[in-house]
């Protein structure tokens, strides 16, 4: 069984409450929950994180690599949120990792402040997804069961 990693970045444990009129009423418990049943359509296994803290972020990607290097990751989601925009040691650990990476985001960044509308990731992804809500954790493992 090929598993999926979504990760999620700074301020998401705060979904439900934080900014409503962007980010929407779900939590990110509702988000896990989200995952679990999309990732058990395609008899995928799931890890499912978040963290405030970079280099724990920088960690999970190297896991991630290590179990795309045995044959076993079918893709990494990964909202890394703020640092999207500010983090090149997040770029490295996906280029120096080799993971196949869907760069997503809740809200339309593009539609947002111009400091949102650079991200370090994108050069590293393999798909970039934004403004789909947080439907769009679903409709990203449905794309990645298809890799
Ligand atoms: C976000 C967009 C980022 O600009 C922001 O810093 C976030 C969440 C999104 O999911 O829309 O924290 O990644």
């Amino acid at each position: 069984m090929k598993t999926v990693y979504v990760l999620n970045g700074p301020n998401l444990n705060l979904l439900g409450l934080r900014e409503p009129a962007i980010y929407g009423s779900q939590t990110l418990a509702d988000v896990r929950a989200l995952c679990e049943a999309a990732c058990a359509r395609y008899g995928l296994g799931l890890e499912f994180r978040q963290s405030n803290h970079e280099g724990e972020l920088v960690d999970w990607v190297h896991e991630a690599g290590r179990v795309h290097a045995e044959g076993r990751l079918a893709g990494l989601i990964f909202n890394a949120a703020a640092y999207t925009h500010t983090s090149v040691a997040l770029l490295d650990a996906v280029k120096g990792t080799g993971v196949p990476l869907v760069e997503l985001h809740i809200s339309n960044v593009h539609a947002r402040e111009s400091f949102r509308h650079h991200s370090y990731l994108s050069a590293a992804a393999r798909a970039v997804m934004c403004g789909f809500g947080v439907a769009g954790y679903g409709l990203a493992i449905d794309a990645v069961a298809q890799w």
